[in-house]
């Protein structure tokens, strides 16, 4: 990246940037490190394009997914959780959107940097505590929670799944719109606590 006035443009463009890391300047980081805050916002445009395509999958279920989420949400916010846990029960089954045998895991990673590490687990373990209700049908161990049983955050994984996540199924349920939640999404996602 050159430092002359005329190179802004070209700058904020990357074509100023370096091409190997190991070339890199204190300036170049700077530059790059003010644009990725200055676009932060995109992180949350992700997050509710890919909630909004789980309504593009059902799977079976009597919901698409994105209702289930909706619904998840909507009984947090009932129920008084905080807002942070309103949006993780949002985005816990975001990871569907990649891929279903691991999305529990996908989804507490897109979580990860911008909620407490209880809400991180709750979400990367949900499928475990889920699994009370349908592991027995797949040859697994309905009771795999109890692994967690010591965990700090177990109870709360207990209520999210056991008071949100496995009753929202219900078509008739009066759900939230993915709009009432999206003032919750950007307020999260505006400000990561971590790498
Ligand atoms: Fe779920």
């Amino acid at each position: 990246m050159t430092t002359t006035g005329t190179s802004t443009s070209t700058n904020r463009s990357g074509k100023g940037s370096f091409r190997r890391m190991d070339e890199s300047s204190a300036e170049q980081w700077a530059e790059i490190g003010a644009l990725t805050a200055q676009r932060q916002a995109r992180v949350a445009d992700r997050v509710l394009d890919m909630l909004q395509a789980l309504g593009d999958i059902t799977d079976g279920f009597a919901v698409d997914q994105l209702q289930h989420c909706l619904q998840t949400a909507t009984r947090a916010e009932e129920s008084g959780a905080e807002g942070e846990m309103v949006v993780a029960a949002l985005c816990h089954d975001i990871g569907k959107y990649v891929s279903v045998p691991n999305h529990p895991r996908i989804a507490a990673e897109i979580l990860r940097p911008y909620v407490s590490d209880e809400v991180f687990h709750v979400v990367s373990t949900h499928q475990d505590f889920q699994g009370r209700h349908y592991y027995h049908y797949f040859g697994g161990d309905p009771e795999a929670r109890q692994r967690y049983r010591d965990e700090p955050w177990f109870d709360l994984g207990e209520r999210f799944a056991d008071e949100w996540d496995q009753a929202s199924f219900d078509p008739g349920y009066p759900t939230q719109p993915l709009s009432h939640f999206e003032p919750l999404v950007r307020e999260l996602f505006a400000r990561p606590r971590s790498l």
